[in-house]
């Protein structure tokens, strides 16, 4: 019976289609890492040091650069004030990003998106620095070290980190 076998098919579309509609982004797993990013990882100690997590926090408010001003659409307090931008207040969706992603993203940007490439205005260890201080607002305001980082789809991609 391919007939009702088709029709199922297209059942299961229409219902998934209108599961991920509506305002807030769903939480899903992310792509998988470019073999650039995914064997870049945090320097060791540095998602809880303290000297490390204010050098973040200047850049991530535009202190020490105004041209790289994440807060502007990410929010002081990490709750977006830009449409689109991703609540990173919101664990169940920052524990699903390894740090290799959270690199890539911020070195790269997403296409199509106001999220840009910052790899011409930050260095490799001042991404590492904001990156450390982002992963406080799903922690309560604190550094936390990133040991929920917990990959829910074994689909993403082997090289994950
Ligand atoms: C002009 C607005 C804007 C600025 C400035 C900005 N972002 Fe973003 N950012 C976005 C948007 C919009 C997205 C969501 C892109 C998407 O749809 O996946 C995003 C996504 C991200 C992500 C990936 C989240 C995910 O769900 O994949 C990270 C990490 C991030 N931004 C960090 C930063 C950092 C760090 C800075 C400063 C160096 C910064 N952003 C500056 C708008 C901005």
């Amino acid at each position: 019976m391919k007939k009702s076998a088709a029709v199922l098919g297209m059942m299961g579309l229409v219902g998934f289609i209108t599961a991920c509609g509506g305002g807030e982004s769903p939480i899903m797993a992310p792509p998988p890492v470019p073999a650039e990013y995914a064997d870049k990882h945090m320097p060791a100690g540095w998602w809880t040091d303290q000297k490390i997590f204010e050098e973040g926090r200047e850049l991530f408010e535009g202190k020490k650069d105004i041209d790289v001003n994440c807060a502007s659409c990410h929010g002081m307090d990490g709750k977006p004030k830009k449409r689109g931008a991703r609540d990173f207040r919101v664990a169940e969706r920052m524990k699903l990003y390894s740090d290799s992603y959270m690199l890539w993203r911020v070195s790269e940007g997403v296409p199509k998106t106001k999220m840009k490439a910052w790899k011409s205005k930050l260095s490799e260890e001042d991404r590492w620095k904001v990156i450390a201080y982002i992963h406080k607002f799903s922690h309560g305001g604190n550094p936390a070290p990133h040991d929920d980082y917990a990959p829910s789809s074994p689909s993403s991609g082997g090289a994950g980190g």
